[in-house]
């Protein structure tokens, strides 16, 4: 999704923007650029191709300066094309770095602001040309027309009649040597170095740039120059002051991680699961609460109810743990997609421990969600999150850490096992603590846990088979997933992994509602994707197969090895290691993702940066 970084510098910072892009790539983008203060003008290049090519526009074009903004754009108001690509330029009527007709005011914007229309027809009525149908140039305007000498309290005057979600970076042809930065609602942090300072939305866009990162908090705006910067904050009251926050030292890896002897970073990310559960359950030595936090005894105390809010994949890995905690810790828990919970009238209770899942933590429906339950009344919050520095993990008063690694594929594949890794371990806290758990209980799931990962490399060496079938699956429009209790979320794991990379249309469902409407879908052309594992509903399961093959369905069965599930017409079986109890969510995924990356890759689409999606989903 869009992605910001901003410098002022003694040195052309040209280099280091378009390193800092590069590293937001895997995002996921529609089009980037650049922009500099350069011989008193303001000077950009844009482009709807990859950042390379940007790269190689503005060496052509001449860009360099010793300030500039960049930005990746993941459309949302108006077309990806070059006149809606950041940066944005007050009065501007030009589309590139030789237009004459360059205005005074350079921005980037991160987020939606709502009230784009409104603030178009005022701004328009005084005279303002738009060259975009993007909500952001409306801020550019505003701000340009606010300004009457010093850009930072221009940016202070702008946002107050700004409704919406903003990140933004902006400097101004006046004053060469300054640019200012604001956030509400969309990720921004401050880099700190030496005679210079920078702007990002992630602290990975710094990398090997500066290690002293500020987090800058909803509200806040920040003035950079080059050896210095100062922040305010809104205080009780509206009114704006200065603020101290802290700079973090963070070791922010890089978003050009190496991809070794891999296709794409989805092969290499399921193939990493293995050591990404053995780098999550590193350490953990007994369920304790202490897991999840300093204060987790006393809050896991103070609840009788969990509340899970999470988006996609992330969603899914809650609902397979509804299942683990209703039945092994007996605790009532709902899950909620937090898109629709956020603007939902639900009934909340005090006592309910919310638990926001994410790979990125920065998700905005998903701390809109934890927003709105905290808002509720509802205090006591846990975030599990594979990104240490992210908003989830600061807004949160518990974390549990997953130790999945970067995850760069836009499909999420190792942060969904290491999620399910730490919502088992919760289970298992939660189970203790209200009795549910024996001794020889414990000791036994954290056998099965430390036992993982090389479960997980035995299913991996399904590869082969699972090849042949994707040959099967690439002329398909269509195909349905039946899974049955925990397993049903991981069929909607399998259609969704399956749709994003793909494009094939597929659909999961709990394999006994079949009868009640998809069975109508089901001939010789569907290939319906079974999970078999050999626990108590396989038999029902079984039925609901007969059901497809009396329809002509054809089934292609991941069955555990004791199921007794032939090879026969119509029915292809791939052999699962042996039945893994609760923690076979975990083993059954794994095909699945297999089963949609050779799929995408025979398809021949970009299984790393499928159309249409980002891999932060940083707007509403
Ligand atoms: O970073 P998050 O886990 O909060 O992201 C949630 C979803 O956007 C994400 O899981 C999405 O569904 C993936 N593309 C699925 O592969």
């Amino acid at each position: 999704m869009c992605g910001i970084v901003g410098a002022v510098s003694q040195r052309n910072i040209v280099p280091i923007l378009l390193q800092g892009l590069q590293r937001l790539e895997y995002r996921g983008y529609d089009s980037c650029g650049v922009a500099v203060h350069q011989g008193g003008q303001l000077r950009r290049s844009r482009s709807t191709s990859r950042v390379a090519e940007l790269d190689a526009m503005v060496l052509q074009d001449g860009i360099e300066g010793l300030v500039g903004i960049a930005h990746t754009r993941w459309a949302t108001h108006g077309a990806p094309a070059v006149h809606n690509a950041h940066p944005h330029f007050s009065h501007g009527t030009g589309t590139d770095a030789k237009s004459a007709k360059a205005g005074r005011i350079a921005l980037v914007h991160n987020g939606i602001i709502e009230n784009h229309d409104e603030l178009r027809a005022e701004l328009k009525a005084r005279g303002y040309e738009f060259t975009s149908q993007t909500d952001t140039e409306v801020i550019a305007h505003l701000i340009d027309s606010l300004y009457q000498g010093d850009l930072f309290d221009a940016v202070q005057s702008a946002l107050p009649q700004l409704r919406g979600a903003y990140a933004i970076a902006v400097f101004c042809q006046e004053e060469p040597l300054r640019v200012v930065g604001a956030r509400e609602g969309s990720p921004l942090v401050l880099g700190v170095g030496k005679g210079e300072n920078f702007l990002a939305s992630d602290a990975m866009a710094l990398a090997g740039v500066t290690d002293q990162i500020v987090y800058l908090e909803e509200g806040d705006v920040v003035d950079l120059q080059q050896g210095k910067y100062w922040i305010t904050g809104k205080a009780d009251g509206g009114a704006r002051v200065r603020i101290d926050r802290p700079v973090k030292t963070v070791h922010a890896h890089s978003g050009a991680a190496e991809l070794g002897p891999y296709r794409h970073y989805m092969q290499k990310e399921i193939f990493e699961q293995p050591r990404a559960i053995a780098d999550t359950l590193e350490g953990i030595e007994g369920i304790t609460p202490d897991l999840f936090g300093d204060d987790a005894a006393k809050v896991f105390s103070q609840i009788d109810k969990v509340l899970i809010l999470a988006c996609g994949t992330s969603s899914y890995s809650g609902m397979t743990a509804k299942y683990w905690l209703e039945s092994i810790a007996k605790i009532p828990c709902q899950v909620e997609i937090a898109s629709e919970y956020r603007y939902r009238d639900s009934v909340p209770d005090p006592k309910t421990l919310v638990v926001t899942i994410s790979q990125s933590g920065e998700t905005a429906d998903t701390l809109a969600a934890l927003k709105h339950a905290r808002a509720q009344g509802m205090a006591q919050t846990l975030t599990i999150c594979n990104v240490s520095t992210s908003a989830m993990v600061r807004e949160c008063k518990l974390s549990f850490i997953t130790h999945a690694g970067a995850e760069i594929g836009v499909a999420s594949t190792k942060a969904f096992s290491t999620q399910l890794v730490a919502l088992f371990l919760l289970t298992l806290v939660l189970a203790k603590q209200r009795g549910h758990l024996p001794e020889t209980g414990e000791a036994a799931a954290l056998r099965n846990l430390r036992h993982l990962p090389a479960a997980v490399q035995s299913v991996l060496a399904l590869e082969p088979q699972i090849i042949a079938w994707a040959e099967l699956f690439t002329p398909k429009q269509n195909a349905l997933f039946l899974g049955r209790g925990r397993h049903y979320p991981i069929a909607l794991e399998g259609a969704l992994k399956l749709k994003e990379i793909s494009y094939i249309h597929a659909e999961a469902y709990p394999a006994g509602e079949l009868k009640h409407g998809p069975l109508a879908l089901v001939d010789a052309a569907m290939p319906v994707v079974t999970i078999a594992p050999n626990d108590q509903l396989l038999e029902k399961l079984k039925s609901n197969m007969q059901e497809v093959r009396a329809r002509g369905g054809e089934l292609f069965v991941f069955a555990d090895a004791d199921t007794r599930i032939e090879n026969e017409p119509g029915v292809h079986v791939i052999r699962m290691p042996e039945h893994y109890g609760a923690l076979s969510p975990i083993l059954h995924v794994v095909p699945l993702q297999l089963l949609a990356y050779h799929t995408a890759c025979a398809r021949g689409t970009d299984v790393d940066k499928p159309r249409n999606l980002a891999k932060s989903v940083t707007v509403e």
